[in-house]
């Protein structure tokens, strides 16, 4: 896989004003570059005026969440449809803070993404392991089981339409603890030995998996250049047009010495 894929998480950040500011910039940023692929993933309220800013743009739009009905008495929850008919191409799903700080259990996460999918929509499916889980060696097991429970009855069709992101939760927010290029690397081929054993060799390996955890400028060269690391989840410095543009170009430069080196 030699494109990356950079996305911007903007988690419950920025006014309309910032939001329109900083979609803007991203989008005159874009213009002149190549060969990566962008998305960038604003609160629910700012969802329309961001998608008619990126409209015709080489920025997609995303959101963080959907509830996993097409419609009907949930008070204050947000449709797969809702999110299509505001022109958003992806949905993140399975993110640690809505796994820990709100809850959001494997079985859930999986009804989620099963639901994302049927509609159209592309799932950026997070899993990682907290700091206490690492340090008792469980980094694995939490994957693996993470993965299984995550993407049980999944339809072969759909796969295509899925990423993974890795978001180890200890790394998550600038924390002061960077997982290294090396943890990653072997998280990554975890996820993706774990992907082939359920769903074949093929579709491992075209499955693009980005990495997320306090991604900079200044770090994400070392990131994107490892094997297996298709692009990554910016929080942070998704909201600085400035850094988030860095990282873009960091994700081109890699994807260019790939291609020569293939
Ligand atoms: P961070 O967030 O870049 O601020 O660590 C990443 C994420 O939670 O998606």
């Amino acid at each position: 896989m030699s494109r990356k894929f950079i996305i911007g998480n903007w988690k419950m950040h920025t006014t309309s004003a910032e939001a329109r500011q900083l979609a803007k910039a991203v989008v005159v940023g874009m213009s002149r570059v190549a060969r990566v692929s962008v998305a960038i993933c604003p609160p629910f309220p700012y969802l329309a005026l961001v998608g008619e800013i990126l409209k015709g743009s080489r920025v997609a739009l995303g959101a963080q969440n959907l509830y996993p009905e097409k419609e009907g008495a949930f008070t204050g929850e947000v449709s797969p449809t809702m999110l299509l008919d505001l022109g958003c191409k992806y949905v993140i799903l399975g993110h640690s803070e809505r796994r820990h700080k709100l809850g959001e259990s494997d079985t859930f996460i999986n009804h989620k993404v099963r639901v994302a999918l049927a509609a159209g929509l592309n799932v950026i499916f997070c899993v990682g392991e907290t700091l206490v889980q690492r340090n008792a060696g469980r980094t694995k097991t939490v994957l693996d089981r993470q993965l299984v429970q995550g993407l049980a009855h999944l339809s072969a069709v759909t796969l295509t339409r899925l990423i993974i992101a890795y978001e180890p939760v200890w790394a998550i927010g600038s924390t002061g603890h960077d997982a290294t290029p090396q943890q990653v690397q072997e998280a990554h081929a975890i996820i993706r030995h774990r992907f082939g054993r359920m769903f074949g060799t093929k579709s491992a390996e075209a499955l693009s998996i980005q990495y997320g955890g306090s991604v900079k400028p200044k770090n994400a060269t070392a990131l994107l250049s490892r094997l297996g690391v298709d692009g990554a989840l910016i929080g942070g410095a998704s909201l600085h047009a400035s850094q988030f543009l860095a990282i873009v170009r960091a994700g081109i430069n890699e994807a260019q010495t790939e291609e020569e080196s293939a």
